[in-house]
């Protein structure tokens, strides 16, 4: 689904991606893991287009996209949480996810789109689209609550829902389980497996925690120094000297 060739992005002197290849297959959820400063969240910042790279390429369903403004990226069914910034902590959480395809398509494109005139009907279409979301992750009883007001577990679900506001391929998520607890984990744990076997959806997510990567993600990969080190299942990745390595020495 995406194939990720040679990449390269530096900031100053510092490369922070330095000839990064790897895969990630349909219907999987493929972990990103690493030391700190590793490059994992510059790697997410290329795919979904807020940078650029200095070289390599990034394929989509073989498609090149790493040379599409990122207000396009969501139209390829491609998907990243967003922090909910204090903007968006000021409306209600049905609000919030209403306006996700906005942030995600790009403030001109949705003007324009708003001058269509079968636009109330899609108006229709997007909240009815919200509810289902909000019925998936068992939170209808927050439609009308401020995103400002909940925990922030309640956040992670409301940033975790925005994504699937545009009915993403591939969903990518940046420390998920940040900040959230256990239980609320769990269930997080149980939507993204229920929408990749039966919504066909494949995640890519970058995780600290161990024990969730473990359990939730196959393959995972390794990044190192801006390159790939590794890749494999939880066990192979356990069991890799280099792995242990980087672990240590970062
Ligand atoms: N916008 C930026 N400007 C300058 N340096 C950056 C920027 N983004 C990342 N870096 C640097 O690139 C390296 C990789 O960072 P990052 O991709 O955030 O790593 P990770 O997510 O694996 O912890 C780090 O040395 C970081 O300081
Ligand atoms: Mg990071």
């Amino acid at each position: 689904m995406l194939t990720v060739q040679n990449l390269e992005k530096s900031f100053g002197g510092i490369r922070a991606v330095d000839g990064c290849s790897f895969e990630v297959e349909d219907e999987t959820i493929t972990g990103l893991i690493g030391p700190n400063g590793a490059g994992k969240t510059t790697v997410f910042n290329l795919i979904s287009g807020f940078y650029q790279p200095d070289g390599g390429k990034i394929l989509f369903r073989e498609n090149r996209i790493d040379d599409l403004p990122p207000y396009r990226i969501p139209h390829l069914r491609l998907a990243r949480t967003f922090q909910i910034t204090r903007e968006l902590q000021k409306m209600t959480v049905i609000d919030n996810l209403m306006v996700a395809p906005l942030d995600q398509m790009g403030e001109s494109l949705w003007n324009s789109w708003f001058r269509i005139p079968s636009v109330k009907n899609q108006e229709r279409k997007i909240k009815e689209k919200a509810l289902d979301v909000l019925d998936f992750l068992e939170i209808e009883d927050l439609k009308d609550e401020y995103a400002g007001n909940l925990s922030g577990g309640q956040k992670k679900l409301l940033e975790f829902g925005r994504t699937m506001m545009t009915d993403p391929e591939l969903i990518l998520l940046d420390e998920p389980g940040a900040g959230i607890n256990p239980t609320l984990m769990k269930k997080l744990n149980g939507y993204i497996e229920t929408l990749r076997s039966e919504e066909s959806m494949t995640f890519f997510l970058i995780e600290h925690d161990m024990d969730l990567v473990m359990q939730l993600c196959d393959p995972i990969i390794v990044m190192s120094e801006g390159k790939k080190l590794a890749e494999g299942s939880a066990r192979e990745i356990q069991e890799n000297e280099k792995v242990l390595e980087a672990y240590l020495g970062g």
